[in-house]
């Protein structure tokens, strides 16, 4: 991904001028999957197949659950969690977004909530979280790149909310997707990503007590450069799993397509759950730099990053006998 990812550098290093239309884009795209070429340009995968179904599973026990809501792990300092982000919309560089999203208008703020429920339906930020009292969850965030933070966010769990709206038997995934609109967000010039950055889970992970849709962090409202005024957290799965600043959530019965899968399938699953035995085709993902405490990021201590980024209680049973090399 990011740092390391020399097609997406030399991708965002294209004058304006070269930027190609995006009409004209998408046919030479639909041109080359026609053709056949995609696999040959590295852009074949497991995007393509439907995973196998979730496992009738024993489900944690409640303390299991709740172990997973707090860790006594030094907390990653506001400064790095609000100061080095990932947010393309806002650009590349891990600085950028604290720099550029103010210009990101957070109210009002609607959801479209779509699919396979039975209650679909436009509703304000008030209107979704009506009646939940955001709670504190101290979560590790293990980001694909290979660095971590510890922080405490406010949010209310995803399944919660989700259930007001019904979904129906069909409704097997869940899919995500962030405000696109240029105005206010500068990276949308760069096709670094096919914008709108989308974000899927299975209905059993989107249903999981420890997923939480995050409103704040510290104690306080989200600031945009994290996903203000709503994101996701998915505290197993790496971090670009935990899309920012939603704005659509579709009930779906096939496995929907996102972002950075769409973008290099073979580098980005569509479960990507933490895994050190797996991995990325380009680096490791065995140890992790913990960026967390007075050490800041320059002197970030490098740890071993743990299967489902220490989750595993709490969730290895949603993928009991799954082959997680092929689903990563
Ligand atoms: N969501 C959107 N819309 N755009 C993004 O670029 N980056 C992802 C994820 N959510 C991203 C996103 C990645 S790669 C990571 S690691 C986390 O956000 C970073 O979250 P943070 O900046 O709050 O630490």
């Amino acid at each position: 991904m990011p740092r390391h990812d020399r097609s997406l550098r030399d991708a965002l290093r294209v004058r304006a001028s070269e930027i190609t239309d995006e009409t004209v884009w998408r046919s030479r795209r639909r041109l080359l999957a026609s053709l056949g070429a995609l696999p040959a340009l590295g852009l074949a995968g497991c995007a393509a197949a439907e995973p196998p179904p979730p496992p009738t599973r024993q489900s944690p026990s409640r303390e299991q659950v709740e172990a997973g809501f707090s860790t006594d792990e030094t907390l990653t300092r506001e400064a790095d969690a609000t100061g080095y982000n990932n947010f393309y919309e806002f650009g590349t560089g891990k600085a950028d977004p604290s720099r550029a999203a103010k210009t990101l208008r957070t109210s009002p703020w609607e959801v479209e909530i779509s699919g396979e429920c039975n209650k679909p339906g436009r509703v304000s930020f008030d209107e979704l979280l009506a009646g939940f009292l955001p709670e504190e969850r101290v979560y590790r965030l293990r980001c694909v790149e290979g660095w971590s933070m510890v922080i405490p966010w406010l949010g209310v769990p995803l399944g919660q909310i989700l259930q007001r709206f019904e979904p129906t038997a069909n409704a097997k995934f869940v899919a995500f997707t962030t405000l696109a609109d240029r105005a206010q967000m500068p990276g949308l010039r760069y096709r670094s990503i096919d914008w709108p950055y989308r974000e899927g889970l299975r209905i059993d992970e989107a249903m999981h007590p420890l997923t939480l849709l995050a409103t704040g962090l510290y104690g306080k409202a989200l600031p945009q450069q994290n996903g203000a005024p709503l994101r996701l957290l998915v505290p197993w799965k790496y971090g670009f799993k935990s899309i920012k600043s939603i704005v659509e959530i579709r009930f779906t019965e096939r496995m929907p397509s996102t972002a950075w899968n769409d973008l290099q399938p073979r580098e980005y699953g569509f479960f990507a759950n933490v895994n050190p035995a797996v991995d990325h085709p380009r680096w490791s993902q065995a140890s992790e730099r913990r960026i967390a405490g007075n050490e800041g990021r320059l002197l970030a201590n490098r740890i071993d990053t743990q299967p489902f980024n220490g989750y595993g209680e709490q969730v290895a049973s949603m993928y009991a006998g799954m082959d997680l090399r092929r689903w990563y």
